[in-house]
């Protein structure tokens, strides 16, 4: 079998969570690949509404596994928060949830490390969800990382201790109060309840199962445009939340790639610093955030909004192989009676369709006007019921992009969902 994998074209928050809990039915296992908690994947079912920041998002579904990949950064503390609130809830994780020996720890001094670094940078910071995400790759790369699977040894203490003095002594060259030992205890707790969790080799089980016939979906973290390689650079995450970090984030071959689905919002949003080119710093933009309640779900900061960007979105699509397209939050572009897509970039007086190396140096987007549809989308039930200028701002969708838009997503629900074909 394949691994079909799902992931933001943008910069984040396109209801990816949404939409892995409404097709998790249709797979065996639900696997993160990227990412820790700077992410929040927000689910919304029977009125109630669940933020899931480091467990897959098929953990409320009864049948299937959850996997955290090799490619996660796991803060214990937000860990456990997360399975205490699912266990008042009633759900059995210790069944359905698997951890990968080879995901990083992210301590409690990589978090202040995240946060001296930001306040060090003054008006320039990325606007990090400060949840130590950048120093704990850092220290995944620089080979000095501590992982799930030293957990069990018996050195762990010591290797704590001797990563927790580098960071204090790294923490000198900022001028930052900080006090590491009154998180220890909790995060310590945190390390206690992961090692009453299944700690497996997640590549080789993945791997395994796939063999088996069983269908796994690989769910991304943050979004396209926030790639360490190929987002908006400085001003993205530090991970690899493309296809390929699937891979790489999973311990899956690139031939075991199938389905790339792809998410993305009707219209664009950003949380945190960096270049925003169809960016409505004005009444509209006003509008999306407060008719999309778009505030951040890990740190609850108004997100900045915007129109759809085609150049953008098909730079996403060309980057990851896309396959299918799903749309969030159309219905909250009901009330416009004009709807812009940006179509185009000047830069220094010339138009292009491509990406340039510096998104800060386009001048204006081009836009083209459609029609709005003027009317509640949010109970619809079946394609037919599209209003004909949805559809229209489908088809425009789909003719630029040369793929087909499966999924309509007109609510925040389970149920506001429609599947095209
Ligand atoms: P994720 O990080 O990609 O999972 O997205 P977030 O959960 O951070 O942000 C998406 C927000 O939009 C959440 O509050 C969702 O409940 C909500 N949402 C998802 N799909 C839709 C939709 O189609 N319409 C509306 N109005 N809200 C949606
Ligand atoms: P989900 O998975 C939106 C943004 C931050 C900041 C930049 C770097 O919910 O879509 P970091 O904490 O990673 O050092 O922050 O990336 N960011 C997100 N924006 N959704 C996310 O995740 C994000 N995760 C990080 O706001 O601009
Ligand atoms: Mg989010």
């Amino acid at each position: 079998m394949k691994v079909d994998v799902l992931l933001g074209l943008q910069w984040g928050d396109e209801g990816k969570g949404k939409i892995v809990d409404v097709l998790t039915p249709g797979y065996d296992i639900v696997a993160r690949f990227q990412g820790g908690p700077n992410a929040g994947h927000t689910l919304e079912f029977n009125s109630i509404k669940h933020i899931l920041h480091t467990i897959p998002s098929g953990i409320f579904r009864p049948h299937q596994l959850n996997v955290i990949g090799n490619g996660v950064v796991i803060d214990p503390v937000v860990f456990k928060k997360e399975v205490e609130a699912l266990t008042r809830l009633g759900i059995d994780l210790k069944n359905k949830l698997l951890i990968s020996k080879k995901a990083h720890l992210i301590l409690p001094s990589h978090r202040i490390l995240d946060a001296a670094s930001e306040a060090a940078k003054g008006h320039t910071k990325i606007g990090s969800t400060l949840k130590g995400i950048g120093p704990t790759y850092m220290d995944k790369t620089g080979r000095n990382g501590l992982r799930i699977g030293d957990i069990i040894s018996p050195s762990f203490t010591e290797k704590y201790n001797f990563l927790k003095e580098k960071h204090k002594a790294l923490l000198t060259i900022y001028d930052f109060p900080y006090h590491i030992e009154e998180q220890e205890k909790e995060w310590f707790e945190g390390i206690e309840l992961i090692r009453k969790y299944e700690i497996i080799d997640s590549e080789v089980f993945i791997n395994q199962q796939l063999l088996k016939g069983k269908k796994v979906l690989a769910e991304g973290a943050q979004g396209t445009l926030l790639d360490i390689d190929f987002g908006s650079y400085p001003f993205v995450t530090s991970s690899n939340t493309i296809c390929a970090g699937a891979c790489t984030g999973l311990g899956i071959a690139p031939s075991r790639i199938g389905e790339v689905l792809g998410v993305f919002k009707a219209y664009c949003t950003r949380v945190g610093s960096g270049p925003f080119p169809t960016e409505q710093d004005n009444d509209t933009g006003d509008t999306l955030r407060k008719t999309g309640n778009e505030f951040g779900s890990t740190t609850g900061r108004p997100r900045r909004c915007g129109w759809l960007d085609l150049v953008a979105l098909k730079y996403s699509i060309m980057i990851n192989g896309v396959t299918q397209l799903y749309m969030t939050k159309a219905d909250v572009l009901s009330d416009f009676e004009i709807i812009k897509i940006a179509v185009s970039y000047k830069i220094n007086g010339a138009e292009t369709e491509t990406l340039p190396y510096d998104l800060k140096n386009i001048s204006k987007p081009k836009y083209i006007e459609m029609k709005g549809w003027k009317c509640d989308v949010s109970s619809i039930t079946s394609a037919g019921e599209i209003p004909k200028e949805l559809v229209n701002y489908i088809k425009f969708i789909e003719k630029e992009t040369g793929l087909p838009v499966t999924i309509v997503s007109l609510g925040p629900d389970r149920k506001q969902i429609i599947f095209r074909r």
